[in-house]
């Protein structure tokens, strides 16, 4: 919300400054249906892999078919949770090799639209889709793209249709896309773990709950948290193992502040592919889009076990906060088990060269902010996450809200009169705010001109952060080089990207607190 919208608001009697701090700050637990089912998940049972997608192609490098559809799984209790899944798996995995061709027909079976961005690689426009080209209930598409070489990362794909976005990421509409490199700096028998965190949150029936007002406001945390499908599984190992891990946030809202009980974190890898060095860390923060790779040394000592937990981070969360917010996570449980030590490995030092991209041709500007219409903050700290008082307020959706008349009703559930914006613009499909050129080197400043967090995405590229300010303004230069696509930005923050775009189209950059980019926070940068 920006100063002048308080400043209106505080005029009209409707809201003073107070209540807002008050309310931001007022972290009182957030009640939960599905605790008791939390508990009734199984812990510790030995990790899954992610099942892979089966490659059919006889002509092509990897050719395949997605089936999308709802699908019952058991998963908290005799009830079936339907959830929507590519070939009915809860994060499944396509691997393919820098190079390959690749072309995978998606037939929808959802009573609604969707389509499939992938992210992080750097394909045509037109086969990789953001709120265009929609596949309708019982229609296919094919996407058919060449793997670029130098595109080899653990990237994803996930879904990408405006307006219906955030209930297909709620119902678990997710999977990894891993691109292997024609040459590994890294031994390939180094044990390597591809880990994908989603959430989800059920109601008293076990079925995918609909979102709330606080769903909409911070973006939706499920207190169930799973990595690769499983809560808290268990990866054993010898003592004194190297080990790989590499791991996707696929959450919709939820920040991962990593920490490996007793030992250090190497980052080695980031949304792009390999850092140039590996880097340690005490902990690490992986913001929802964002991918890690990392090296862990396992200790020496036999049967014993560590957890790798998600520690608190406040995001500046609005209004009640889930029970899980202010409490350590464990997402996964590490152990050694009694066989003799492995033996140390040596892994080479040096693992690629990033170039840091010269000076720009072009600098852009880019702020992120909120507003919200005179009922929003009233209904939100009396009501809570109450769903009933939502629909009253929705004729009260005043400056951008033209749009969201023409929106069925069904997806207007829960939905605040709360817009998120790019430089002061709501998304509308079709608009576009900026006009680049192939091959241009371009400079985006990020402000973040709100009161939370944000992690700011961009389609088609990768990105160097080149700057950030401090909490004293002082411009800083980051540690380690590094390609990601995905980076965090908190209120009152501002970075520096630079960045260049190699394939013409139009390309959408937006928050990936995927509510946040449903309330609009998404524009597009026409690429000729
Ligand atoms: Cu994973 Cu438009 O993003
Ligand atoms: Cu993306
Ligand atoms: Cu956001």
């Amino acid at each position: 919300m920006k100063r002048r919208d308080f400043m209106r608001l505080g005029a009209l009697g409707l809201l003073t400054l107070t209540p807002l701090t008050t309310f931001a700050m007022s972290k009182h637990h957030q009640g939960s249906a599905t605790n008791l089912r939390v508990r009734q998940l199984p812990e510790h049972l030995p990790l899954r892999q992610l099942p892979e997608i089966e490659n059919f192609s006889s002509s092509t490098d990897f050719k395949t078919r997605l089936t999308l559809a709802p699908t019952p799984v058991e998963l908290t209790g005799p009830e079936h949770t339907a959830l929507w899944l590519y070939n009915n798996q809860i994060t499944p995995l396509i691997q393919v090799t820098e190079g390959d061709s690749v072309e995978i027909q998606v037939d929808n079976h959802l009573h609604q639209p969707t389509t499939v961005h992938w992210h992080g690689l750097n394909i045509p426009n037109s086969e990789d889709r953001g709120p265009h080209d929609l596949i309708a209930p019982n229609q296919s598409r094919t996407y058919r793209f060449q793997v670029k070489q130098g595109n080899a990362g653990l990237h994803w794909f996930h879904p990408h249709p405006h307006d219906y976005l955030a209930d297909q990421i709620a119902h678990s509409m997710a999977g990894a896309f891993l691109v292997k490199p024609y040459q590994d700096p890294l031994p390939a028998d180094l044990p390597a773990y591809l880990l994908m965190v989603t959430d989800l949150r059920l109601d008293s029936q076990g079925q995918v709950a609909p979102h709330t007002h606080v769903d909409w406001m911070n973006g939706r945390e499920g207190d169930i948290l799973l990595v690769n499908g499983q809560r808290n599984p268990k990866l054993e190992l010898a003592p004194g193992s190297t080990l790989r891990l590499r791991m996707i946030n696929a959450c919709a809202g939820r920040y991962l502040r990593l920490i490996l009980d007793k030992h250090p974190i190497q980052l080695i890898g980031t949304d792009g592919g390999y850092l140039e060095q590996s880097v340690e860390l005490d902990e690490l923060l992986l913001v929802p889009g964002q991918r890690c790779d990392l090296l862990i040394k396992l200790s020496d000592e036999p049967n014993q076990t560590f957890a790798l937990q998600k520690l608190p981070y406040d995001r500046n969360w609005m209004g009640p906060v889930p029970a899980h917010y202010l409490i350590p996570e464990t997402l996964m449980t590490l152990a050694t088990n009694s066989d003799s030590p492995a033996p140390a490995r040596v892994l080479p030092q040096r693992l690629t060269e990033i170039k840091p991209l010269a000076e720009a041709e072009v600098r852009r500007q880019i702020e992120l902010s909120e507003v919200m219409s005179n009922h929003a903050m009233v209904s939100m700290s009396q009501e809570g996450d109450d769903q009933q008082s939502v629909a009253s307020h929705q004729q009260g959706h005043g400056n951008h809200g033209n749009k969201a008349q023409h929106r069925p009703a069904s997806m207007m559930t829960g939905r605040p009169p709360v817009e998120f914006l790019i430089n002061g613009e709501s998304f509308t499909p079709g608009q576009i705010m900026f006009t680049g050129k192939v091959g241009q080197l371009e400079e985006w400043e990020i402000f973040n001109n709100s009161h939370m967090d944000h992690p700011f995405h961009v389609h088609g590229t990768h990105f160097q952060v080149v700057a950030e300010q401090d909490a004293a303004g002082v411009w800083q230069t980051p540690d380690y080089l590094a390609w990601r696509d995905t980076v965090n930005v908190q209120p009152n923050q501002r970075l520096k990207l630079r960045l260049v775009f190699d394939e013409p189209g139009e390309w959408m950059f937006h928050c990936h607190i995927i509510e946040h980019e449903e309330l609009g926070m998404m524009a597009s940068i026409l690429v000729q």
